[in-house]
């Protein structure tokens, strides 16, 4: 396993659309396995794979102490609305109040290729929004509640 290295701020690729996986191969489980060990030396609870230069449709997410592998991920099911503070590893030193639904469902695939469904509320549903934004090149910043501004942190 390795860390990789994080894109951050105006790196092109932040806003490029990731293409689905195909091959469930080797270069995928070290993609995934690489990830991981990326977002956990970042403290951040979830990981896209363009976040780390792969324009894959991959993404990990600390789940409850457990890391889900979602490949191909798609929002199934969303209801309800929160605001609350969001931040990301790609946007260091910044966070912003977002619009996003209480509780969505994720249908993924896990390495093998077998579809998952995981369901989140509150900070899981943001987190698995934010991710999955990340794969069509969409940042939080775009999706600011009204009237809403990014502010700058010192610990993100
Ligand atoms: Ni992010």
């Amino acid at each position: 396993m390795a860390i990789r290295k994080i894109r951050v701020d105006d790196d092109p690729i932040l806003r490029k659309k990731s293409r689905p996986v195909e091959q469930f191969d080797e270069k995928l489980f070290t993609l995934l396995d690489d990830m991981k060990e990326t977002l956990a030396k970042a403290e951040g609870i979830g990981l896209a794979a363009v976040q780390v230069g792969m324009l894959k449709r991959v993404v990990i997410v600390d789940y409850d102490g457990r890391y889900l592998e979602l490949i191909n991920p798609e929002i199934t099911k969303a209801e309800g609305e929160q605001q609350a503070d969001e931040a990301c590893l790609s946007l260091p030193h910044k966070a912003g109040k977002t619009t996003r639904p209480l509780t969505v469902t994720v249908k993924a695939q896990n390495r093998e290729g077998k579809w998952c469904l995981y369901s989140g509320t509150d900070l899981m549903a943001r987190c698995f929004c934010h991710e999955l934004d990340h794969l069509d090149g969409v940042l939080y910043t775009d999706r600011l509640a009204p009237g809403e501004k990014v502010f700058i942190t010192e610990d993100v």
